[in-house]
């Protein structure tokens, strides 16, 4: 025992320096960070880093403080973001650091939280956002080529760049200047880019990378998915897995700046998840394998308000499948399962950094351990040892002998020893609770697939009448022009509107009448390319509508004798963020566009005279505003008006009591946006998700791909519309609704989102808990960890307790969340030992153990223990909110 004693000891001291150090800091001492192959060394000592991915600008300043809480009860040791340049300098040379966008509030509240920063400037970002972040007017600047080496383009993203490094020393947010930034990204994933620019390419990344180093920062710099990434810059993995990845140097550290732990959709789509399991399988094998810093792509993906999500076609929800779900809950058993494994990777920590590389030892055929033990000096029983076991079989489960013990290792799984001997976690071994929204079968590798489930309350708290107004079809203002040609979407939108009318005249004779009466044919429009919505109208009559990423168009159209206005809107639903030669791309139409199937022959329309007119009345009058929705004419909707297009809709509600999320369901709506009280709710989109490629059920073994675990087929892709708390008041809100494609107003509601339910299922051969780990009687020796049972933690939201245990029982209970039952062996004292735990409280253990049940329910069993309970919030005590 003196040997391990010690060794706990030593775990616990530095468990607890570590949390002290985390935990009580509200500010940062100023420290230098630098690195080596192994690490970043961070005020002289290596660590071993957990950081989580939160885009500011897909949250509200009035969520980031629960999503950086939750970040770090999470086990997460640095915040992680792009910066945004088009939410940054809307017109060039005027910035914009306010609300969403304050980045110095967001930095400030990281560090205050004792919690570093990766900041990741680009000023490319990709990130299914509008243009990969670029502005709009960037295009306009003569002579630009972005990411090669090219004058106008290096002189635009070094002042971006310079600006926000300068923002950085002038806020003093620098890890030397005592800020929380350790470490900053230059430029974004380019290597998947850079064979396209030849030469030119290569050039820039040297000149990128010079560029950012001259900035004198004073933390190190990095650059992701780019192999040639030069001199001090560390290249980073961005994938699904990144153990194995080997930087361009000996001397830099393995970084994981993208784990995908999830995936984006677009409309008409399927939700992808990533299963728990597999999403803890690759980071411990990351760390398994001597990764050093492991960032979570997205640990909170949030909301795409506005028109920011990026194309082509991404929704407006970026919820991704993160362990905090777009509405700022935790995503269970994501959420918990990744904190169980950080605290087994913390435990780990100073065997980690404190040895060079692992030792390797072949277990088996497709099973390996990875050692990292250190000798003191002083005495071989002071050494320090931890390990991790990983059976990479994708089917089937192994036992290995490893120091003389055997251990069994599940199918595609990692466990995690921090002594070299005890096992504190196992990535295919959930102990973590369940909520609502996810129902697990436990005993099974296949879990069932999660169900997004909100609130069964509808706040029916819309004012009675709804009013409308309609949008003119065409031009409407002065403001329009004519031009000879067509001209490109963006180049005359500069992106201040989704829309973009074109209007011109067309003649038609009796000849073509008869023409196509004998043929029994009608004219067609036809169009090279398009992207990404086009609606044809005739007359002030919709004729046909399209979408598509430059596809093809052919239209038929019928036209009666004389003249006819042909409009033609075309639409962007989010600007391209991914690809080389993004400032070609543009939207609208590209190639030819002409009208066909005359009696003369076809008609150019690419050389015809066009008006055009950017945006909607609605939309550049402000209709949307509290301040100007009263200049239109509103009238009042019939309750069976039929559904109309091109028409703006207001209503004003109520807000659901209590704290929780609100969402909007837009479910009986077409296609359009949203305000509420004048924010920008964002775009919504009714199209169905194809009907087949869901599993029953998603099996985590094996690697995973975005295809591999869809939900929702034969659903709307997303009814649900998360409206910030932050933007409601008590009653009277306005929304306003521009529709497009007709749909029902009177069947919109507000919903709030709760965690009513939670679920676990532990058996009694789980290993027991990590925080066991720092009980003092196993410090001390009298208990090996071995002897301890594992338990069962449940916790609702903040702000909620669980009001009752709908299901407890100890022993073989059958079913899974919502559908448990009792087997053959069932301890009687099961309801009222978890409910004498668990009843009135936020958050609950209960020891999974015969002890724990005051006798043993049936002996020679494996026993597990299945928990369902409800929580409530705790200002609603006693009213139920279902
Ligand atoms: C950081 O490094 C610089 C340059 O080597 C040095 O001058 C400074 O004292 C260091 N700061 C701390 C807090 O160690
Ligand atoms: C630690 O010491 C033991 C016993 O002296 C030795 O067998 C082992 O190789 C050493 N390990 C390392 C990593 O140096
Ligand atoms: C180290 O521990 C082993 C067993 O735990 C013991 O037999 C041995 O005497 C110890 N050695 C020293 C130097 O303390
Ligand atoms: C279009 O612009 C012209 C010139 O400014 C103006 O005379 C005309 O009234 C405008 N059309 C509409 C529908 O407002
Ligand atoms: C957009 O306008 C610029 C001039 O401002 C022009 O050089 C460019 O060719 C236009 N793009 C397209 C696709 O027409
Ligand atoms: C509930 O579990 C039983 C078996 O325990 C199963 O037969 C039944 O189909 C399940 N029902 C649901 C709704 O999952």
């Amino acid at each position: 025992m003196g040997s391990e004693r010690r060794t706990f000891l030593e775990l616990l001291a530095l468990y607890l320096f570590i949390q002290f150090s985390v935990t009580t800091a509200n500010y940062f001492e100023p420290f230098n960070v630098t690195y080596d192959h192994r690490a970043l060394i961070i005020d002289g000592k290596r660590r071993m880093l957990i950081s989580a991915g939160i885009h500011y600008p897909r949250a509200t300043p009035q969520m980031w403080p629960d999503l950086i809480a939750k970040a770090k009860e999470g086990g997460a040791d640095v915040v992680d973001s792009y910066t945004f340049w088009n939410g940054h300098e809307p017109v060039r040379g005027q910035y914009n650091f306010e609300g969403r966008f304050d980045l110095v509030k967001f930095v400030r509240l990281v560090g205050d939280s004792g919690l570093y920063f990766l900041l990741r400037i680009g000023p490319y970002v990709c990130a299914e956002w509008n243009f990969g972040g670029f502005p709009v007017w960037l295009r306009d600047i003569p002579g630009i080529e972005f990411r090669t080496d090219n004058e106008p383009f290096k002189s635009e993203m070094q002042r971006y760049v310079t600006k926000i490094v300068d923002l950085l020393r002038e806020e003093k947010l620098l890890s030397w200047q005592g800020g929380p930034i350790i470490l900053l990204q230059i430029e974004n994933e380019y290597g998947n880019m850079e064979s396209s620019y030849g030469q030119r390419g290569k050039d820039y990344v040297k000149w990128a990378a010079n560029m950012a180093l001259g900035l004198r920062a004073g933390v190190p710099w990095v650059m992701c998915k780019q192999t040639d990434a030069p001199g001090e810059i560390i290249d980073t993995c961005n994938d699904y897995y990144c153990d194995g990845y080997k930087p361009n140097s000996p001397n830099k550290p393995t970084i994981w700046t993208e784990n995908w732990d999830g995936w984006y959709t677009s409309w008409g789509g399927r939700w992808p998840h990533r299963p728990t399991e597999d999403l803890a399988f690759a980071v411990a094998r990351f760390f398994q394998r001597g990764g050093s810093l492991m960032n979570y792509y997205m640990y909170f993906g949030g909301t795409n308000f506005g028109r920011t999500s990026g194309g082509p076609f991404y929704i407006t929800s970026y919820d991704y499948d993160a362990p905090i779900d777009e509405y700022g809950l935790r995503s269970e058993p994501k959420w918990g399962h990744m904190k169980d494994l950080h605290a087994a990777i913390r435990l780990c920590e100073h065997a980690l950094v404190a040895a060079d590389s692992p030792q390797y030892i072949k277990l088996g055929p497709q099973q390996e351990a990875h050692v990292y033990w250190v000798n003191s000096s002083l005495s071989e029983n002071q050494s320090t040892c931890s390990a991790f076991l990983a059976n990479i079989d994708e089917h089937k489960a192994a036992t290995v002998n490893f120091r003389g013990s055997s251990y069994s290792l599940p199918p595609w799984s990692v466990s995690i020893l921090p002594d070299c001997r005890n096992t504190a976690f196992n990535t295919a071994k959930v102990g973590a609770q369940t909520s609502v929204k996810l129902i697990e079968n436990a005993l099974s590798p296949k879990r069932s697939m999660p169900e997004l489930v909100m609130s069964k309350t509808e706040v029916s708290s819309f004012s009675e009448s709804w009013m409308s107004v309609n949008e003119p079809i065409g031009i409407w203002s002065a403001n329009n022009f004519t031009f000879q040609g067509m001209l490109e979407h963006l180049n005359v939108t500069k992106d201040e509107s989704d829309y973009l009318w074109h209007m011109t005249r067309i003649y038609v004779s009796d000849e073509d009448i008869a023409f196509w009466e004998e043929n029994q044919a009608s004219p067609t429009i036809i169009i090279d390319s398009m992207r990404d919505v086009l609606r044809v109208f005739i007359n002030g009559k919709l004729a046909g509508s399209v979408d598509g990423h430059w596809v093809k168009v052919v239209q038929p159209v019928q036209f009666p004798q004389g003249y006819s206005d042909l409009i033609l809107l075309s639409q962007t639903v989010g600007l391209q963020n991914y690809g080389a030669f993004l400032e070609k791309d543009g939207a609208g139409f590209k190639g030819q566009i002409k009208l066909t199937g005359f009696k003369n022959g076809d008609i150019d329309l690419s050389k015809a005279s066009w008006t055009y007119q950017v945006g909607l009345k609605g939309e550049v009058q402000k209709i949307f505003t509290i301040e100007e929705n009263e200049k239109a004419r509103w009238t009042e909707l019939k309750p069976d008006a039929a559904p109309s297009i091109f028409t703006w809709y207001k209503a004003y509600f109520d807000a659901p009591e209590g704290t929780e999320p609100v969402a909007l369901d837009l479910g009986s709506m077409g296609k359009g946006q949203a305000w509420v009280n004048g924010h920008h709710i964002g775009r919504y989109w009714n199209l169905v998700a194809p009907k087949d490629g869901c599993p029953q059920t998603c099996d985590y073994r094996g690697a995973y791909h975005s295809e591999k675990c869809m939900t929702n087929c034969g659903k709307p892709t997303q009814s649900w519309y998360h409206v910030p708390r932050s933007w409601l008041q008590a009653s009277n809100n306005l929304l306003v609704i521009f529709e497009e494609t007709g749909g029902n107003p009177f069947d919109i509601s507000v919903k709030s989102r709760v965690s009513g339910i939670l679920c676990a299922q532990v058996s009694e051969s789980h290993y027991p808990p990590l925080r066991q780990w720092l009980n003092p009687d196993v410090i001390d020796g009298k208990v090996s960890i071995k002897d301890m049972g594992p338990e069962i933690h449940l916790q609702c939201e903040d702000g909620h307790i669980i009001s009752s245990i709908e299901f407890a029982s100890y022993g073989t209970p059958r079913g899974g969340c919502q559908n448990f039952s009792q087997g053959n062996c069932h301890s009687p004292n099961s309801l009222s030992v978890v409910s004498k735990a668990c009843v009135g409280r936020n958050s609950c253990f209960v020891e999974v153990s015969n002890s724990g049940f005051q006798g043993d329910p049936c002996r020679r069993v494996v026993k597990t223990l299945a928990i369902q309970a409800r929580c409530v919030s705790s200002s609603t005590v006693g009213v139920s909110q279902f």
